[in-house]
C-alpha cells in the first residue's frame, strides 16, 4: 500500500508540476533515458555560466544573514526558446554561498512556488532541525529559517530540494545549488582562486517540443514505471544550467570544483586530448595530499575538487571534459597567456584516521519484487518509513558501516562523513579518499565506511542519491543520541 502511494507519488510529481512532456511509447529506453523532442544545440557553443555569489543582507553578532526565494522563472537554457524551471532565487543553478568555518549562517528561505518544498544542505553538519528532513516542508508562500553553525572544515557542498516523494521531480526543475565553505587551512595553500577557481554543476535533461523540461509522469502509459524504475537520464548535459559548454581560460591553473547534482547519471570524466585531473578534494574537504586520476567516476552527490593546469596547453588548445560513459560534458577553450600556476601543494590537509569502529552495522540497498510492474527499493528490505529507525549511534563516536547493493546505489549520510575502508576484497580506490559524504556502490559490490557522528543528536538519514530510488522509498533514517 505504502509502496505503491510513494510510487505513484513519484511518476505523478511531474504532473503536478504541470510538466506537459509525453514521452511516446519506445523513445525512452529500459534504461530510463528520456530524448528531447527538439532539436538540440552544437556543443561548445554557450558560454558557461558562473552563478551568481550570495551576499549576506546583514552581517551580525558574527552571523551572517541571508535570503533565498524559490521562485519559478521562464529561462533561456536553448537558443531561441525558453524553459521554466524552479530556482533558488530564479536562477538554476541556484546563487553559490560563499560560507566559512566558524561563522554561523542563517538562510531565511520564502517558498514562492506552489508545491511545499524542503531545503538540505548536502555535506552540512547541521542541526536536525534545519537539515531538511522530506517531511519538514515549507508550505506555499511560506518562509523557513536554516541554522548553518559551519563548524566543519572547507568543503564543496551543494543545497538542493528533499520533499518527500517529490525530490527527483523538484531538483530535476533546477532546485540546486553550491555552497563553498572556507577556513584557515585551505586560505593558507595558496589554491587558485576568483576567476581561477570555478564551480561545474554537472546535471542532465531532456526538452519537450516548447523548451519545458521532460520528466516522465503516469501520462506516459503503461510501462513507465518500470521503464524509469532505475533513474531518470536526460540527453543534454547541462553544466551551470547550460549545454555542453564552454569556458575560455588562461594558460594557468584553475580549481575545478566538480558536483554531480544530476539525478541518476555517472559519469567518468577524463580530460580529451590528455590530461590528469589532480584532486585535492572530495565531498568533505581538502584531501591529505593530492591525487592525480586519469579519470574519476563521479555519481550522483558526489563532489570532486580538482586541479587543471592549461599551462600544459598551447594558446588555441580546445580540451574537452568528457564523460567516458557517455560523451562530452563541456570544453575549455585555452585563448590567453595566464600568470604563472600556482604551484599544488604537496601537503594539503591533516586528515585525522579513522579508526576503532564501537560497532558494525551493515545495510543492504536493493530493489524489492515487481509489484504490478513496478519496482521499490529498499534498505534491509524496508522501504523508508518516517516513524523508523535502522541505527542509533552514540554521538561522538565512530561506525563502521558495511554497504551491499544489487545495482548503482550512490549512499549518502546525511549529518556524518565518513571514511572508506574497503571496497569489495579490496582497500579503498583512489577516488574514495578523504572525508566523504557519499560513496558509490556498485552492483553486488560491498562498501565498508568509517563514520563519524559528530555535531548534533536528533533525527537523520540516509539515502541512496540516485534521485528516484529516493523518492522510490530507497531512505532510512537513523537517530544520533
Ligand atoms: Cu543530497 Cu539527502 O541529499
Ligand atoms: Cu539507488
Amino acid at each position: 500500500m505504502t509502496s505503491r502511494r510513494r510510487f505513484l507519488g513519484l511518476l505523478a510529481g511531474a504532473a503536478v508540476i504541470g510538466t506537459t512532456g509525453f514521452v511516446v511509447a519506445g523513445q525512452a529506453g529500459s534504461n530510463g533515458l528520456l530524448r528531447s523532442k527538439r532539436p538540440l544545440p552544437k556543443p561548445f557553443t554557450t558560454a558557461l555560466p558562473i552563478p551568481q555569489v550570495k551576499r549576506p543582507t546583514r552581517v551580525a553578532g558574527g552571523v551572517e544573514y541571508y535570503t533565498l526565494a524559490q521562485q519559478a522563472r521562464d529561462v533561456e537554457i536553448l537558443p531561441g526558446v525558453r524553459t521554466r524551471i524552479w530556482g533558488y532565487d530564479g536562477t538554476f543553478p541556484g546563487p553559490t554561498f560563499h560560507l566559512r568555518q566558524g561563522r554561523q549562517a542563517v538562510v531565511e528561505l520564502r517558498n514562492e512556488l506552489d508545491v511545499p518544498t524542503s531545503m538540505h544542505l548536502h555535506g552540512g553538519v547541521t542541526p536536525p532541525e534545519s537539515d531538511g528532513y522530506p517531511t519538514d516542508l515549507v508550505d506555499p508562500v511560506r518562509t523557513k529559517e536554516y541554522t548553518y553553525p559551519m563548524q566543519q572544515r572547507a568543503a564543496t557542498l551543494w543545497y538542493h530540494d528533499h520533499r518527500m516523494d517529490y525530490t527527483a521531480p523538484q531538483v530535476w526543475r533546477g532546485l540546486a545549488g553550491m555552497c563553498l565553505v572556507t577556513d584557515a587551512e585551505e586560505e593558507n595553500l595558496g589554491l587558485p582562486a576568483d576567476k581561477y577557481d570555478v564551480p561545474l554543476l554537472l546535471t542532465d535533461r531532456a526538452f519537450d517540443e516548447d523548451g519545458s523540461f521532460l520528466y516522465p509522469s503516469l501520462h506516459h502509459g503503461p510501462g513507465v514505471e518500470k521503464e524509469f524504475a532505475n533513474g531518470v537520464l536526460g540527453d543534454v548535459i547541462l553544466v551551470n544550467g547550460a549545454p555542453w559548454p564552454v569556458l575560455e581560460v588562461d594558460a594557468t591553473r584553475y580549481r575545478l570544483r566538480i558536483v554531480n547534482g544530476s539525478n541518476a547519471r555517472r559519469y567518468e570524466l577524463a580530460l580529451e586530448p590528455g590530461g590528469d585531473l589532480v584532486q585535492i578534494g572530495s565531498d568533505a574537504g581538502l584531501l591529505d595530499k593530492p591525487r592525480r586520476h586519469p579519470s574519476l567516476t563521479v555519481t550522483p552527490g558526489e563532489r570532486f575538487d580538482v586541479l587543471v593546469d592549461f599551462h600544459d596547453y598551447p594558446v588555441g588548445t580546445e580540451i574537452t571534459l568528457t564523460n567516458r560513459l557517455d560523451g562530452p560534458v563541456m570544453r575549455f577553450k585555452v585563448v590567453r597567456q595566464g600568470p604563472k600556476s600556482a604551484p599544488v601543494p604537496d601537503k594539503l590537509a591533516d586528515i585525522e584516521k579513522l579508526d576503532n569502529p564501537v560497532v558494525t552495522r551493515t545495510f543492504d540497498f536493493r530493489t524489492t519484487k515487481e509489484h504490478h510492474g513496478a519496482r521499490m527499493w529498499t534498505i534491509n528490505g524496508e522501504l523508508f518509513d518516517a516513524t523508523r529507525s535502522l541505527a542509533e549511534p552514540k554521538l561522538g563516536t565512530v561506525e563502521k558501516w558495511r554497504i551491499s547493493s544489487d545495482f548503482h546505489h550512490p549512499v549518502h549520510l546525511h549529518l556524518a562523513h565518513f571514511q572508506v575502508l574497503s571496497r569489495g576484497a579490496g582497500g579503498p580506490e583512489g577516488r574514495d579518499a578523504g572525508w566523504k559524504d557519499t560513496v558509490d556502490v556498485r552492483p553486488y559490490e560491498v562498501v565498508e565506511v568509517l563514520a563519524r557522528f559528530d555535531g548534533y543528536r536528533g533525527r537523520y538519514m540516509m539515502h541512496c542519491h540516485n534521485l528516484e530510488h529516493e523518492d522510490m522509498a530507497m531512505m532510512a533514517n537513523f537517530f544520533v543520541g
